[in-house]
């Protein structure tokens, strides 16, 4: 009985250690691919944190826009869409909530498949 608990904790630690460890660096890789892109001038990972002047941030934190569109098919195509393009000022998808009025199209700054890869991580947070 006690074996098979310690072998069953064994397992576990096994399978939880490598793919925390994959998170971390995936996290790290995406922080870096935000930042080097220019999305982290306009955006917080966490809300809480104000925006210039102590006004509402800019953009929204990237754990609100998951919460508004995980799950929600086709999010991902969408999401990448609109960094890639930009926003519409005309119909804000975060009216009152944020204090820029739309997003710059970002694909200038980004390819398309990295702004795929930072969609699908930030839908995921
Ligand atoms: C100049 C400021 C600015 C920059 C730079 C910027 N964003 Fe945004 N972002 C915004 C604003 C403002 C909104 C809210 C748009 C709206 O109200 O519909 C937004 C919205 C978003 C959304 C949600 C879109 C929606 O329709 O709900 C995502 C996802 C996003 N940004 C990701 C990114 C990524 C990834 C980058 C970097 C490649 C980036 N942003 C760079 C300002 C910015």
């Amino acid at each position: 009985m006690f074996r098979h608990q310690a072998l069953a904790a064994l397992l576990a630690c096994s399978l939880i250690t490598p793919l925390a460890l994959a998170d971390a660096k995936k996290d790290g890789e995406m922080l870096k691919l935000a930042s080097t892109s220019g999305c982290m001038t306009c955006h917080s990972i966490e809300p809480g944190k104000p925006g210039p002047d102590g006004m509402k941030p800019i953009g929204p934190p990237w754990t609100d826009v998951a919460k508004q569109y995980k799950g929600k098919p086709g999010a991902s195509e969408f999401l990448t869409r609109v960094v890639l393009e930009g926003s519409n000022p005309y119909s804000s998808h975060w009216k009152g909530k944020v204090s820029g009025l739309s997003m710059p199209p970002n694909a200038v700054a980004i390819t398309e498949g990295n702004a795929r890869l930072l969609v699908n991580w930030i839908l995921a947070l």
